[in-house]
């Protein structure tokens, strides 16, 4: 695996795929890597001759009171996991290189980025937009892969590649779950053994009230037991809510439902999301 630190190294490199008529997939990450990661990878691998991997802390997604400063950074590790995977090229650009002096460019995607975590963090998607942008323009991959674990984020990204004409196929890979269904993410690490035993109430409240409206019950019953499940669980829920899975908006019945959840328990917040079926 090639190891990159300048856009000025990164074009030949990757010129050199391209003349060899070797198509790209590229794994945007911010390291602290795990099994979530490592399925994208494992799918991208599959999706295209040549996997490039980003790893880069992006400040601009960061609100001035959340946790840039203390977000897991294993550069050593992160490498050789994605090496053992069978990456090719891992893109690992320093702050300066991403946003030299200077920058000026904010990009926001509207109405997807509107509610959910988008009103709970300011500014978090437009930091987001602004990387992936960079990071498509950078490496002009044929594919991108994310994870659905961070499901508006995806929603954001695909609005974004499909206005900008990228002409990237995006592709979202399913939640990996530990053995009692917590969803796998970086920030796992900062839950206690109590709290993260606690945490179970998060995919399982939302099993729960996804199985209750697939069965037609009510939306606004399922919800409701849904947050005091997760209160009582010593969560505090910043919203639990069904959505369009496309735009993010109303939910229609005819159309896929998404219900979406996040919540802080220790001091940790933590995202979940699981499909909602038709019913009937
Ligand atoms: O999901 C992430 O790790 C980040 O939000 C991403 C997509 C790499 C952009 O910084």
């Amino acid at each position: 695996m090639q190891t990159i630190r300048r856009v000025s190294d990164l074009r030949p490199a990757l010129a050199a795929y391209r003349a060899a008529g070797e198509d790209i997939a590229l794994v945007p990450t911010m390291g602290a890597l795990h099994a979530g990661h490592m399925a994208l990878v494992a799918e991208a691998r599959l999706a295209a001759k040549r996997v490039v991997a980003s790893i880069f802390v992006n400040p601009r997604q960061f609100g001035a009171n959340e946790d840039l400063g203390r977000y897991p950074r294993r550069e050593m590790a992160d490498a050789r996991m994605l090496s053992d995977a069978g990456v090719d090229l891992l893109w690992l650009p320093a702050v300066e290189e991403v946003y030299p002096e200077g920058f000026a460019t904010n990009l926001s995607v509207s109405g997807v980025s509107d509610g959910l975590d988008g009103a709970m963090r300011p500014g978090h998607f437009d930091g987001v937009a602004t990387v992936v942008a960079k990071l498509f323009n950078q490496v002009r991959p044929d594919i991108a892969l994310f994870g659905e674990k961070d499901f508006q984020q995806l929603a954001v990204i695909r609005r974004m590649a499909t206005d900008l004409d990228f002409g990237i196929d995006i592709r979202g890979v399913p939640t990996q779950r530990d053995d009692d269904g917590l969803a796998l993410s970086s920030r796992n690490i900062y839950l206690d053994d109590e709290d993260r035993v606690r945490a179970v109430a998060l995919p399982r409240a939302l099993g729960v009230a996804a199985a209750a409206i697939e069965k037609g019950g009510d939306v606004a019953d399922a919800l409701a037991t849904a947050r005091d499940s997760l209160t009582a669980a010593g969560f505090e829920v910043d919203y639990v809510e069904l959505v369009d899975a496309e735009t993010l908006g109303e939910p229609r019945p005819d159309r896929s439902r998404r219900l979406l959840a996040a919540a802080r328990i220790g001091g940790t917040r933590l995202i979940d999301n699981v499909a909602v079926n038709e019913h009937g």
